[in-house]
């Protein structure tokens, strides 16, 4: 049987851009086609130029709806600026990309545009909003939300029952405690352990970690 493989087009030239080709172009059972990579500069390896095909301007002019767009800058404020402002006119279809070594949870739901990366694991009954990005072996445990827009670097943890408003950062092996909520724009450092909620938005550091900065 003949296998139509999906059209996809990656908004993004940077780091997390090179992840999601690679993982794509080495899946065994081929799922995506990348029509093109876009963004303002090309790619800093020629490696990928293969891949590259213009700017965001050029990427609107050429667009078919019946392409798939995933925005892969790790950047929360760049990824939704271009979302909803540059892209925001364009009707546009959002993949979620799932690499196929993830453990996902039938009774979980996923947004649009997310790129889980190998060997994520999404518990029972935990929510990912869109255009959230979880890096490798980030953990979402179970009846946890996590809100959009959100970025977890690698090995993060967000125990169960946990609520993860949007545009939250993640360092590197970061835990967040179960039941925690974490406001809109907050960051927390790698390594670090949230324990207790803080009502407002803000950087947490350390184990236990502790609001550095209050964000308005
Ligand atoms: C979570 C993280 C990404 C946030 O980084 P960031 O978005 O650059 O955040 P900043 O360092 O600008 O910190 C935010 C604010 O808190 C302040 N802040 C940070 N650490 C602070 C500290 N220890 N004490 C007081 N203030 C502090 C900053 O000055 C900044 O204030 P500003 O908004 O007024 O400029 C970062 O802490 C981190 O963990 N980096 C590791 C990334 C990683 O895992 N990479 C792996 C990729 S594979």
């Amino acid at each position: 049987m003949e296998i139509t493989l999906k059209k996809l087009h990656i908004i993004g030239t940077g780091g997390l851009a090179k992840e999601l080709i690679g993982y794509i172009e080495a899946e065994t059972e081929r799922r995506y086609i990348i029509v093109g990579c876009w963004g303002d500069e090309e790619f800093n390896n020629p490696m990928f130029s293969n891949f590259y095909k213009g700017t965001i301007k050029e990427f609107k002019k050429n667009y078919n709806q019946d392409e798939s767009i995933i925005v892969a800058i790790a950047s929360n404020k760049i990824r939704k600026s271009i979302i909803e402002e540059e892209l925001g006119q364009l009707d546009a279809t959002f993949e979620s990309y799932i690499h196929p070594s993830c453990e996902i949870n039938p009774f979980c739901e996923i947004g649009v545009g997310c790129l889980l990366a190998p060997q994520v694991i999404l518990a029972a009954d935990c929510k990912v909003g869109n255009h959230t990005f979880l890096n490798t072996e980030c953990v979402i445990g179970h009846d946890s939300v996590v809100g959009d827009f959100n970025c977890l670097f690698p090995k993060v943890e967000i125990c169960g029952e946990c609520i993860i408003e949007e545009s939250c950062t993640f360092g590197i092996g970061s835990l967040v405690l179960p039941g925690i909520k974490m406001r809109e724009g907050s960051k927390l450092d790698a390594m670090s352990v949230l324990r207790e909620t803080i009502s407002e938005s803000a950087m947490f550091v350390g184990n236990p970690a502790k609001a550095v900065k209050i964000f308005n």
